[in-house]
């Protein structure tokens, strides 16, 4: 029996909080609050199995389209998980990082986004990435802004140190609760060659055994970078005989 492949990093599109509600005839919010319980489980799990990074798409750069009420009690429900619950990601040993857009947040979100990011710097354990007024085709721009103002060349190396997330190797592996088969802005260029696994539980649902279902899919596959079978055959024989 082969061993299970761990992936280093996964990244998750936390889809059906709204749905998990409606079914519930709850507001929207209360969906997303179970979201946050959901999140923490989760990034429990994934330090329990190996996982070294987590990223998850908390807030797109297109989510302020949606309801007043709904943008609004995100924020609230964003700027009051991050004070509840820093305390708690400094025991387990993680580093917060929020990835996104700055500019625009109010005073009271970024400061406690600061604060958290403040107080977790120093852990090791698990990298939680937020993406969070976040969108892959502004990381891709922000990049190559990047680039033009240092009067860099630009060279997939360069762009890749600019992006929001080199301080991460790329994920291994995307889900994606909620039913839905799409990428939606997220990490266009950092998923160039992750695995994909999609799953129609919704996000306050997504429990261990789910998260277990992934792991178990993504350990079965054969990544090969554009490269053959064979090619990878070779090159596992060479390792071992070294
Ligand atoms: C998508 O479900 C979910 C969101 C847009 C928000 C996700 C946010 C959280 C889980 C909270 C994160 C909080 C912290 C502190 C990191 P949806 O609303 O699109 O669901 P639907 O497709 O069922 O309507």
């Amino acid at each position: 029996m082969t061993a299970l492949q761990v992936p280093h990093h996964i990244a998750i599109v936390m889809d059906g909080n709204g749905r998990w509600a409606n079914k519930r005839f709850l507001p929207r919010i209360a969906g997303h609050k179970q979201g946050v319980e959901s999140l923490k489980r989760c990034a429990k799990a994934c330090d329990a199995r190996g996982v070294r990074v987590l990223t998850v798409f908390a807030f797109s750069s297109e989510n302020w389209k949606r309801p007043t009420e709904e943008v609004s009690g995100l924020m609230d429900l964003f700027a009051f998980a991050l004070s509840r619950e820093v305390e708690q990601l400094q025991a387990d040993g993680v580093q917060l990082r929020f990835i996104g857009e700055r500019q625009g947040l109010s005073a009271r979100v970024s400061r406690s986004i600061e604060q958290a990011e403040v107080a977790t710097a120093g852990n090791t354990r698990l990298i939680l990435n937020v993406c969070f007024n976040y969108g892959g085709r502004w990381d891709i721009v922000q990049a190559a802004q990047k680039l033009a103002e240092r009067g860099l060349s630009v060279t997939e190396a360069h762009l890749s140190q600019a992006m929001a997330l080199a301080h991460v190797p790329d994920p291994d592996l995307v889900i994606r609760t909620g039913d839905e088969q799409r990428i939606s802005n997220f990490l266009l260029w950092q998923s160039a060659y992750s695995e994909f696994f999609f799953t129609d539980a919704l996000w306050p649902d997504f429990d261990e055994a789910a998260l277990d279902l992934a792991i178990h899919s993504f350990s079965q596959r054969e990544r090969r970078f554009g490269l053959t079978s064979g090619q990878l055959d070779s090159q596992a024989a060479s390792a071992q005989a070294q």
